[in-house]
This record gives C-alpha cells, structure tokens and sequence, in this order.
C-alpha cells in the first residue's frame, strides 16, 4: 500500500511522511501544539509550530477534538525523551472530521459505562492491547497445530443435539424443525480424526450459561484438537506442549503490550513443560485442607479453582474425575470404572479452567449405554455411533477456551474484556 504506519516509524527517521489517524490526546501553548496521533498501530507525538505550518493550518489544529481523524504530514525526528523514539515536525495537516464530544475521557469510567461504548472503549489503549495478544494467542495455537500436521477442519454452527448436556443449549427455529446452537465441536472432530489422523477446530461455540462470573459468556471462542490413535497422557503432553507454545510467543512479540497491561512477566516466563499432574482425588485433598466448602463428588466451582491453582506456579493438569460429573462420551478409567480419563487444566494465579478434554469412549455398546443414561437420542447421534461402527480407535483431544487464556496470559480479571463485544446473559449490544 505504500503507506506508512506508525508502528514503523524508525524505518522512515529523516523522512517526511504522511500518517493518518486520530487525536488520542491534544495539548499546547502558545505558538505550539501537541497532537498525540493514534493509528491503529502506535501513538506518536506530532508537534505543530505556528513558524512550520499556514496560519489556517495552525489555526484549524487549535479546534481539534478528542478522536478527530486527521492526515498529518512531516518529517519523523528521533527524539530520547518521545515515548517510541520519534516525533514527527508537522508541514502540513489535513483535518478529514472533526469528533463531537468523546464520551470516554482520561476520568475514571463504570463498567457498565465503558461496556455500553465497547465500540469505542476498544480504541483505549489497555483494550488496544489485550485485542493485540487475543490475536497473538490465536495465531500462536493455529501454528502449533499446523507445523505439527494438524489439518483444520471447520465444524457446523447448527447442531441436532447436544455435545455437553442439554441445560446451556441455544435452540434456535431451523425451516420447519429445531437447532441448537454448538455447544462444542468436538464430536466432528472425533469425526474427522478418523478421516484425516490429526485435526483441529477453530470457532465461536455457545452456551445459554445463566451465572453472572467473570469467566462465562455466552458465546466465547475454542480451539479443539482431536487426534486419532491417542490416549490422555499423550493428550496431555499436546496440551502442556500448546500452552508453552502460546505463552512463548506471546513473550516474544507482544512485550508492549504486556507492559501496557502491566502483567507481570516473570509469572509467563515461568511457563514451562512439564505441568504439575494431580488427580481429581489430589485436587480435593487440597480443599480439604484449605477448608474450602466443597462436598466431595461435586465438580470444582470457581472459588475451588482458585484454592487449588495457588498451589502450583504453573497451569496444573487434574485428572480422573467421577465420571457421573462428566459428559457422556469420556472413557472410563479401566482400573476405576467411576472414574473419567479426562483431563482439566486450571491457569495459574486464580483465572480458572481454561481446558476441558480427554481420551472418548471408543466402544460401541458402552457409547450406547452412555447415551440412554443421559438421556440423550439416539436418532441423533446415529452419525457419531458410526464412528465407532467402522474402525473405531482410541482418540483423545481437548477445547482451550480463548477468553479464559486471554484473562490469564493478559492478567485480566474479567473475560469480558477478553473478547471484541461480549454476550453475557446480561448483554447483547453493542
Ligand atoms: O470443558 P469444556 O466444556 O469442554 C468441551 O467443550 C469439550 N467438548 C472440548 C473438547 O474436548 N474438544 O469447555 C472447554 C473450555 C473450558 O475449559 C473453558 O476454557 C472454555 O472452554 N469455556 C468457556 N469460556 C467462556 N465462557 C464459557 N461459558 C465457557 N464454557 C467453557
Ligand atoms: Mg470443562
């Protein structure tokens, strides 16, 4: 394209080069002005000296709003003292729309407030950042599944029935029959495992989640894995090995934005394989003794999570939980029928679970039996008993939720910042 952005701007020292962007923040005295310019890419400091510039240029800048959008042309100066390094000496400035009053201003703002302009909340800088790492994460898990011979393969949106129960499912009118939104896409993975060996799904995924917590939405994005001849520790090693991945990368190219969230570094560092491995009966021994109130048998909740990752300084990796809590198509441990060969892994420093997966039930009766004691149609998942009809093998795979590793990776509390514009039970604008 030819044009030049600010995040290259040490390319250009010397030059004279036209940016376009918007006024992040304007100050100025007398024959000086300072427009702080944001584009997208970076902020910049162009400095307009009434000597430099026509009278109506000069004139023009002094009515420049918050979020005006402009072209500025100069010449880029190094400069220590400029955060970035440079500055820009303006000749010229081309004012394409003046911004009426900007809502969001340097004051503190609510929550609700600054969701309600999530449209324009995302051009602040700490929102600016944690979106720069959601991106980093995505293209960092779809590497590490492509250069290890993963194929994508996309799953539908519309679904006959349910992948992880029917309580949180969508139904929506679909012609003259109902659908449901996907919950997951794992049982086309399981699918096409067996079709293409090793494959992975990336995509929005959906559940009507009636609890108000700072780690569910209603629509939130996984990436899943599924691959054919493998079992949960092998399942595990892909897991661990991905998250490392993640986290180096985003080390490596993301370091200002980082410090824009100001994470604390030294914790990412610290993400190495191998993850601490603990059973279900382990994890609840740790409750026990913190005298957290969890009756034994039950799932973990939120507040269980948290006591249990602040043992490990790394995402901790539970397994064998009761098998009654789990979902329909999970192996059971051989040794301990009432056990799932499944695997959770909890993110450190209290955000929560961030994958769910493990090795699928790959025996025809037992997948059989599974579904009549949840309850499930059988009609509806002849195609995915077929799976075990024609060449059945042990499989294994998982779901990484990306809002949930978002949070944690960014040091977001909350994972409706983790995300462009969330839906929550509570919100669906903007
Ligand atoms: O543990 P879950 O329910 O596992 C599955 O859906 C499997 N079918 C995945 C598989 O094996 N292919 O969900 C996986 C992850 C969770 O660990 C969490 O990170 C995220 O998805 N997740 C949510 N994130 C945000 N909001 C919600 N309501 C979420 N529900 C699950
Ligand atoms: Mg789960």
């Amino acid at each position: 394209m030819g044009k030049v952005y600010i995040e290259d701007i040490a390319k250009h020292a010397g030059e004279q080069v036209t940016l376009s962007g918007w006024v992040y923040k304007k100050t100025g005295k007398g024959k000086l002005q300072f427009i702080m310019l944001r584009d997208g890419t970076g902020i910049i400091q162009a400095v307009v000296f009434a000597g430099n510039v026509s009278e109506e240029t000069f004139e023009a800048c002094q009515h420049l709003t918050q979020e005006s959008s402009l072209e500025v042309t100069g010449t880029v100066t190094e400069d220590a003292r400029a955060k970035g390094g440079y500055e820009l000496q303006v000749s010229d400035v081309n004012i394409v729309d003046i911004a009426e009053e900007y809502p969001i201003s340097p004051k503190e703002h609510g929550i609700e407030f600054l969701m309600d302009h999530r449209h324009l909340w995302l051009r602040s800088s700490k929102q600016h950042a944690v979106l720069k790492i959601r991106h980093e994460i995505i293209k960092a898990a779809r590497q590490y599944f492509d250069d290890r011979g993963f194929t994508l393969v996309d799953a539908p949106i519309f679904t006959p029935s349910a992948c992880e129960g029917t309580t949180n499912l969508f139904e929506t009118n679909y012609f003259d029959t109902k659908a449901y939104l996907t919950q997951s896409g794992q049982l086309y993975m399981e699918a096409a495992a067996m079709a293409f060996g090793k494959v992975y799904c990336f995509g929005p995924t959906f559940r009507a989640e009636k609890s108000k917590t700072r780690r569910h939405l209603t629509e939130f994005w996984m990436i899943e894995p599924e691959v054919a001849f493998c079992d949960l520790n092998q399942d595990m090693e892909l897991a661990e090995g991905m998250l490392e991945f993640i986290v180096g990368k985003v080390l490596e190219n993301r370091m200002q934005e980082l410090e824009v969230l100001e994470r604390d570094v030294s914790k990412l560092e610290n993400i190495k394989a191998p993850f601490p491995r603990i059973t279900y009966d382990e994890a609840a021994r740790i409750l026990k003794d913190a005298d957290a109130d969890f009756v034994f048998g039950d799932d973990f909740g939120g507040a269980d999570e948290t006591i249990i990752a602040q043992n490990f300084d790394k995402p901790v990796m539970i397994t064998h939980y009761p098998a009654n809590i789990k979902a329909f198509y999970m192996k059971r441990d051989p040794e301990r029928a009432d056990r799932a060969l499944c695997v959770d892994v909890l993110a450190p420093e209290g955000y929560g679970e961030i994958i769910g997966g493990g090795q699928r039930e790959d025996d025809y009766e037992t997948l059989l039996a599974r579904l009549k004691e949840h309850d499930l149609p059988q009609e509806a998942f002849e195609w995915y008993l077929d799976v075990r009809r024609y060449g059945s093998v042990p499989h294994a795979g998982f779901g990484l939720g990306i809002e949930r590793t978002v949070a944690w990776i960014c040091g977001r509390p909350h994972v409706r910042e983790t995300i462009p514009f969330p839906r929550t039970m509570y919100r669906l604008t903007p």
